[in-house]
């Protein structure tokens, strides 16, 4: 059975495009992979939080992986910093990357644009990523597009280590999906959709009600056409908005345009608007039953017992490589 990793920061509630990028294909992966899916907190503290906040979008974001569908029997789900592991193989994995390749990493390069006080952390945080996925022995790791650059830092990490001192870590595969990779912002579409953008327009939360969603969607901006068609390129407001349709509905985005054929875009919008509503519903009403439950904490409670079983094991292995501590086996 091949093993699945995915993380996803705890950095504010996750939006639109977490779920269809992400979230959504964890689920299926359950079935017939051993998954580990994780709350990467030590990620978010790269750039300043509010402490109270930040333990809020903890277990928010571990009632949101619960209420879309993580299944705690078939899944490890757990907190990065409750495993120690990661911090530490984190560690071995700053020792093995290159300063020149961290500051070639695009997710850097636009984060510290600009700031005058930009954390260490934020220059290292590949190496923690590679740490977190090589813990597992990780197959594949499903992510959206932007964390192809990371992912390939990852396996070019496991490759140096190898080769350097033992071959001990899986090189991971990057799993990207066809439709969803990179949904845009609603109001720039050709800004990828972020939680941390300025605009609230541009963005939907997953926890939004669902006025705001359809209110949201009919105010994305798309072009001056009025012609339903893929072309990412020249339509990118119109192509995001089919993207998201055709994740939401399961349609195809050929049988969205002969739909649709004919029509404007204010019925579209509103359809888009729709069936987004219906699908982000019942994953809110979960996660609002959730979030302050006993249920919650004896999941996280169980999944960090199991990571940190497994965890410990590459570690040791990891530290024996290199002949840290005392002991030679
Ligand atoms: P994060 O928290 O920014 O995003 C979580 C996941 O959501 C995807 N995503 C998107 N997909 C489509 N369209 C969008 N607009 C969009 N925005 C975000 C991301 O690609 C990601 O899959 N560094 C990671 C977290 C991480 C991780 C890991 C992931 C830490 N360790 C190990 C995989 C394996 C991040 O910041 O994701």
């Amino acid at each position: 059975m091949k093993t699945v990793f995915s993380g996803i920061q705890p950095s504010g509630t996750l939006t639109l495009g977490n779920y269809l990028g992400a979230l959504q294909h964890f689920v299926g992966l359950q079935e017939d992979h051993r998954c580990f899916f994780c709350i990467v907190d030590q990620h978010a503290v790269t750039v300043p939080q509010d402490k109270l906040k930040l333990r809020h979008n903890i277990r928010s974001l571990a009632a949101l992986y619960l209420a879309a569908g993580i299944d705690p029997q078939k899944s490890t789900l757990f907190i990065q910093s409750e495993v120690p592991a990661h911090a530490q193989l984190g560690w071995i994995m700053q020792c093995t990357a290159y300063i020149g390749e961290l500051e070639r990493m695009t997710q850097f390069k636009d984060k510290s644009a600009g700031k005058e006080a930009v954390s260490a952390a934020l220059l290292t945080y590949p190496p923690l990523m590679a740490a977190d996925i090589l813990l597992y022995s990780t197959d594949i790791v499903p992510v959206g597009e932007d964390q192809k650059q990371h992912l390939e830092l990852t396996r070019d990490l496991a490759e140096r280590f190898n080769y350097k001192y033992n071959d001990i870590f899986t090189v991971p595969e990057v799993q990207i999906p066809k439709v969803g990779a990179r949904i845009m912002s609603l109001q720039n579409p050709l800004k990828k959709m972020s939680k941390s953008d300025e605009n609230q327009k541009g963005f939907i939360s997953m926890l939004d009600d669902d006025n705001t969603i359809i209110k949201k969607l009919k105010s994305a901006v798309t072009d001056s056409e009025n012609e339903i068609r893929f072309d990412r390129e020249n339509k990118p407001g119109v192509s995001n908005l089919m993207s998201i349709f055709s994740l939401a509905t399961g349609k195809s985005l050929q049988v969205i345009e002969k739909e649709y054929h004919g029509k404007g875009y204010g019925d579209f919008k509103q359809d888009v608007g729709e069936a987004v509503a219906d699908l982000l519903r019942p994953v809110r009403e979960r996660h609002n039953e959730l979030i302050e439950s006993a249920e919650l904490d004896d999941i996280l409670d169980e999944g960090a017992d199991r990571a940190n079983q497994s965890a410990i094991k590459m570690l040791k292995k990891a530290e024996r490589a290199l002949g840290l501590g005392r002991k030679k086996r």
